[in-house]
């Protein structure tokens, strides 16, 4: 057990006076390739990340029907009873007609576990018992990691076995998803679910989202001599605001335009037809998801046939797309991603939703601290605030740790 684990035990007893039924953890994720092709049905390639959200979970021995929430985010806990929870969110409200500000009725970060255990309520069919629930993360927030899927996952999986809903790792990233999308109000895919429940040990997940099916694809990363470094730029971005939704509607448009039900139908052979029948920004989306779409399949044939050293040149060509065509990189993004291919990384590119949060770079297991040192001394010639560099391994997924 590791020092989250005892933080959110600690957490668990301070709020309730004794100890959890159990401890449940999610991880966060690096995507490799495939930014922004999820809620366009297309392909992605993430694998889950060593960092983790630990929930410390009890069902409640006083035989009400209430949820409460605790969190090291937080100082105070957050209690609501379950017959309520479909009330508290910005587009539950909005159905029923009543009034919104377009904010959760929760604080932010409760919006996640609450809204989970609502999402699982209803795919349940009911809610259980009553529970508390205490959270301790070490996914750093804001920094394009998932730590909002990690807090879904690890959630979905306690109120999973507490309330014997029986429900699969697929239906458990949904409920996650729908959380993120309706609770918290964040228009975002279902990579980030899918990966913190379907990760394992030194593979990447190969996920079609419009069949949901996933293969893993083992990425031989430490045996190829290689690391995985993760530039986490520290500039905040958040999904429920802005930019990610533009991007999502544009795509949307450009489906329409092209008469398909979504991208994933557009191939990169229709991209000289596609120019011709849209604005030039459109087009620049749409070539974005359409070829990063061929990019993820490209990257997990090359990992297969040979191995992962040759993926270098696909991760760049997707850096390039999404700072040129779909416009959601920033300077320190470019800065990292630049900075790591001089140094000799055999590729890099921003992961995530962009607008801030981290860059990859895959580089040689013995130029870690060439590399850091290259990155940090280009950030400081830039005059940005110091980055958060640290390497990765392919890790597992949501489970019961005790
Ligand atoms: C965020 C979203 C995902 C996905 C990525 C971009 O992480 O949560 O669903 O859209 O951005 O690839």
């Amino acid at each position: 057990m590791s020092d989250i684990h005892d933080t959110a035990t600690e957490l668990f007893t301070e709020l309730t006076g004794r100890t959890p039924d159990g401890l449940w953890s999610a991880p966060g994720r690096v995507n490799l390739i495939g930014e922004h092709t999820d809620y366009n049905d297309g392909f992605v390639l993430p694998f889950a990340i060593p960092h983790r959200t630990v929930a410390a979970v009890g069902v409640r021995d006083d035989g009400i029907g209430r949820v409460r929430v605790a969190s090291t985010f937080a100082a105070e806990p957050v209690e609501v009873a379950l017959d309520e929870l479909g009330t508290l969110f910005p587009t539950l409200r909005q159905a029923q007609g009543t009034s919104s500000q377009g904010k959760p009725a929760v604080p932010e970060w409760a919006a996640y576990p609450l809204g989970v255990a609502w999402a699982l309520a209803e795919a349940a069919g009911a809610a259980g018992a009553g529970i508390d629930i205490a959270i301790a993360s070490d996914v750093p927030v804001g920094a394009g990691l998932s730590s909002s899927a990690a807090i879904e996952g690890a959630t979905a999986s306690a109120l999973n076995d507490l309330w014997n809903a029986g429900l699969d790792k697929t239906a458990l990233a949904r409920i996650g998803r729908k959380a993120e999308n309706e609770a918290v109000g964040a228009p975002t895919g279902i990579m980030d679910q899918m990966a913190s429940m379907l990760g394992e040990p030194d593979a990447a997940i190969f996920l079609d989202c419009r069949s949901l099916e996933a293969q893993l694809v083992p990425l031989g990363v430490a045996e190829a001599g290689l690391a995985i470094l993760v530039m986490d730029t520290r500039v905040k971005h958040a999904h429920s605001t802005g930019g990610y939704g533009e991007r999502r509607a544009a795509c949307e448009r450009g489906a329409a335009i092209m008469g398909v039900p979504s991208l994933r139908d557009v191939s990169v052979g229709d991209l000289s037809r596609a120019e011709t029948l849209m604005d030039d920004v459109t087009f620049r989306r749409v070539r974005h998801v359409v070829t990063e779409n061929q990019r993820v399949l490209d990257t997990v044939r090359v990992l297969r046939e040979q191995g992962a050293r040759a993926i270098g040149d696909l991760l760049v060509a997707s850096h390039a797309s999404m700072r040129d065509d779909f416009e959601i990189s920033v300077p320190e993004l470019d800065t990292a991603v630049e900075a790591a291919l001089s140094a000799g990384a055999l590729g890099a590119r921003m992961t995530g939703g962009g607008f801030g949060g981290a860059a990859i770079a895959l580089i040689e297991a013995d130029a870690v601290a060439t590399v850091s040192d290259a990155v940090n001394a280009a950030f400081a010639a830039s005059g940005f605030a110091a980055p958060h560099l640290f390497t990765v391994t392919p890790s597992a997924g949501a489970q019961r740790d005790a």
